[in-house]
């Protein structure tokens, strides 16, 4: 029987990691749970950082970026002195499960938590999009959404200049945001760890498209495949144009969540204040066809993340 859930949010932070604290703490309120706000991921969770969270203690954040219980990356945690320290502030703070948003290093801690018989669900929020087991993760839309209005405004310097703009999104090892940003922003080429690309491929497209009157370009290139210096200076040299690149780092991160991302966080966390009370624990929510899902914890891993080649395709043709 669940009555008391630590929440917490960890590792990178992502948009809409507010709108599902609050979508948790009030449908399980609803449910009649207590909800106690861990603050800083596992490292609040070591040090018995919490306090209880009510109604209206979410109130006002359901468009904010950020997360308001704060989050951190924990070594400490991942040691065996760090983990056993966890372990025995869920039983002080008599906790009957763990919820927790984040990415890939979340879950590790979330299934080593599991395997010890803690409670856990896990709700996908990273920019990243890098998980397999489902369609989308909180936050992606919205940094997809930062990174176009960012190429927007790129493309009128890049055609008043007639330059060549290279621009690096995050993504750690995930092509996902330059992707869908390269299609909806109309990029002329996106270069993503995923799939192979020649330089000498980008630079003919270039040139063919001077010859067509075309002067200005823009790329997009993930910092998984890194280096947008490098590609800068051989597309200058292969092609005689003008080059610049622009980092856009850190401010994908932040910004009010899109409606997408708030309506997702708002499923996601109803749907594992559900499975808690309904007795399913280990299990990691998500989305499949616009389809609320959820999947065993300990597997995550073994759902392949695929990469949308027909989006790689189109990009290709509609930026001629
Ligand atoms: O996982 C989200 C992310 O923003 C990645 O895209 C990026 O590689 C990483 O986090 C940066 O991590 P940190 O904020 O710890 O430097």
């Amino acid at each position: 029987m669940i009555r008391k859930i630590g929440l917490f949010t960890s590792g990178g932070d992502a948009p809409g990691m507010n709108s599902a604290i609050r979508a948790i703490v009030r449908y399980g309120k609803h449910m009649g749970i207590e909800i106690v706000g861990i603050k800083r991921g596992y490292s609040g969770l070591i040090e018995g950082d919490m306090s209880d969270m009510d109604l209206s203690s979410v109130g006002d954040i359901i468009h904010r970026g950020g997360t308001v219980i704060k989050t951190a990356r924990s070594e400490e945690f991942k040691t065996e002195a760090g983990f056993k320290k966890a372990l025995e502030i869920i039983k002080i703070f008599d906790l009957d499960a763990l919820v927790a948003i984040g990415g890939d290093g979340t879950y590790k801690g979330l299934q080593k938590l599991s395997e010890k018989g803690i409670p856990v669900i896990g709700i996908p929020g990273t920019i990243d999009n890098d998980f397999g087991y489902t369609d989308v993760t909180i936050g992606f839309d919205t940094a997809v959404n930062t990174v176009v209005d960012a190429i927007s405004n790129l493309r009128d310097t890049s055609v008043s200049h007639g330059r060549i703009n290279i621009v690096e999104v995050m993504g750690r090892h995930c092509g996902d945001i330059a992707l869908h940003a390269g299609l909806a922003g109309g990029a002329e080429n996106v270069v993503i760890p995923e799939i192979y690309y020649d330089t000498d491929d980008i630079c003919r497209k270039i040139i063919e498209g001077r010859n067509r009157g075309k002067i200005h370009s823009l790329i997009i290139v993930a910092e998984g495949v890194g280096k947008p210096y490098d590609l800068a200076e051989e597309i200058k040299e292969k092609t005689g144009y003008d080059t610049r690149v622009s980092i856009l780092g850190y401010l994908q991160r932040g910004g009010s969540p899109s409606a997408f991302d708030r309506i997702l966080a708002a499923r996601l966390g109803a749907r594992a204040i559900d499975l808690l009370v309904g007795g399913n624990y280990g299990r990691a929510v998500g989305i499949k066809n616009s389809q609320v899902i959820d999947v065993p914890i300990k597997n995550v891993f073994e759902y392949e993340k695929t990469t949308n080649e027909d989006f790689y395709r189109l990009i290709g043709i509609l930026s001629r």
